[in-house]
């Protein structure tokens, strides 16, 4: 049986003689173990995936999950507009394209973006798989084994993984209630500084951030552009919820206010679906060649049909109608989950109030760990993601992130119920037995695309 193992077979269930499912990870299975590029090491997948199967399992109330509510689409017209594309536009839509996407598409992203305060030219944007591609392929051409990206802590768990992929070394800098915390970046760059480590870029999430649901206020915006400045640390703004905010105009973005300063990174995740995958990438002239190049390397071109299909329905559908349709169906649902937390939590939890997105942040009491209750508050039919998962340096156990964005509300008031019961469990077993020592965690925690 060794044997066979140590050449990569898949051994058969002694019982059944059926094949069994490979394990695969550190397991002598894979014959290739030791010859894996070094940044292949940090590529593992969470321990806390296997019970996230078990989660998406209809029984339990996941507030997990950070998928859009796409069934609140007008499917049967986008079905439609699909047809018509490949009907109407087949020989067009079914070839390559350009490695920089399509170019009315891209004229498209520019008057989207606009409603941010952003005025771009579409010769400046990069269509790319998602804003996720964006975010490696602008780690791929700044990044060098070793250099460091200043991210907030917490930072959203997809580009953690990215940058993890790609050997950097993600520094946090504080956050609180109102974004990203002027005072502590500039103190962090001075540290960093002094200490001769090169940072490649400032990675932030200013506007309804994941994993934390805060917004960075307007007074900080121009602190932190100014900190960045002078210190010549190129700004990443992702940005996918901008145009989700509950309440008023959208904010204004970073790179409105500093065209050089900042690449910007956009999605239709969130306000169309993620499944067309069609995100981008507002970059000054010069990394926007080498985006290009990357692009190109990478995928050859994005999907012309998936790129044609949002320029339709953009053209074609009351695209802004939409967006505000999808912004009361999340109001609605951000409302019930912090109803039911107020009602429902003991006094010693904590939370942010997202004025739009999908992520409520909660913070535990002393002494309770989110990763070590995850499998209880699964048994009972409840599921968040712990907060170890959004931090480079696996700090984060007295959090858990709560979204709101798929449940209807009635379950995410169920769910909150089913949850506070199992901390108020763990407060109890906390004063009856001390505080359990919370486990040693490090690297990152990725869960999964639809967890993201
Ligand atoms: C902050 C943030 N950035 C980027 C992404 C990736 O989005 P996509 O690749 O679907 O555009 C997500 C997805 O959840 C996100 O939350």
């Amino acid at each position: 049986m060794t044997e066979e193992l140590d050449h990569g077979q898949t051994p058969a269930n002694p019982e059944t003689g059926a094949e069994q499912a490979p394990v695969t990870q550190g397991s002598r299975i894979d014959a290739y173990v030791d010859r894996y590029a070094a940044r292949a090491t940090g590529m593992v997948a969470s321990e806390i995936r296997a019970l996230f199967a078990v989660a998406s399992r209809p029984e339990v109330v996941s507030l997990a999950g950070g998928m859009p509510y796409v069934t609140a689409l007008p499917l049967d017209m986008v079905g439609e507009l699909v047809s018509d594309l490949v009907t109407r536009r087949g020989p067009v839509a079914l070839q390559y394209g350009s490695g920089q996407g399509d170019p009315h598409l891209r004229e498209q992203i520019c008057e989207v973006m606009r409603l941010e305060g952003i005025h771009a030219g579409a010769n400046d944007v990069v269509v790319t798989v998602g804003s996720q591609q964006a975010l490696d392929l602008m780690t791929r051409i700044f990044i060098d084994p070793g250099d460091v990206v200043l991210a907030e802590g917490p930072s959203y768990v997809g580009a953690l993984g990215t940058f993890s992929a790609y050997q950097a070394k993600v520094v946090h800098v504080a956050m609180d209630d109102q974004g990203i915390v002027p005072e502590s970046l500039a103190q962090t760059i001075y540290a960093l500084e002094t200490a001769g480590a090169p940072i490649k870029f400032l990675y932030t999430i200013p506007t309804f951030q994941n994993p934390a649901g805060v917004t960075l206020n307007v007074a900080r915006r121009q602190q932190v552009l100014d900190i960045c400045q002078r210190a010549g640390i190129l700004i990443i703004e992702d940005n996918p919820y901008g145009l989700l905010g509950f309440d008023g105009e959208p904010m204004r973005a970073l790179r409105a206010d500093n065209p050089d300063g900042v690449v910007y990174l956009g999605s239709f995740s969130k306000t169309l679906a993620p499944g067309f995958r069609v995100g981008w990438a507002l970059a000054p002239h010069a990394i926007r060649d080498k985006l290009v190049l990357a692009m190109e390397s990478a995928v050859l071109s994005h999907s012309s049909f998936t790129q044609l299909a949002v320029g339709q329905y953009l053209t074609t559908q009351p695209w802004r109608e939409q967006i505000k349709a999808f912004k009361e169906l999340y109001r609605e649902r951000r409302d019930a989950l912090l109803d039911a937390l107020e009602a429902l939590m003991p006094p010693e939890v904590t939370w942010t109030r997202p004025a739009g997105g999908f992520f409520v942040w909660a913070t535990l009491p002393e002494g309770l760990d989110s990763k070590a209750i995850l499998p209880r508050a699964v048994s009972e039919r409840v599921a968040f993601v712990p907060g170890t998962g959004f931090y480079a340096d696996g700090s984060g156990n007295r959090h858990m992130r709560l979204s709101y964005c798929f449940p209807e509300p009635d379950r995410i008031r169920e769910g909150v119920r089913r949850l506070a019961g199992v901390i108020e469990q763990e407060m109890q077993l906390r004063d009856t037995f001390g505080t359990g020592s919370a486990r040693d965690h490090s690297g990152v925690d990725t869960p999964g695309p639809d967890l993201a």
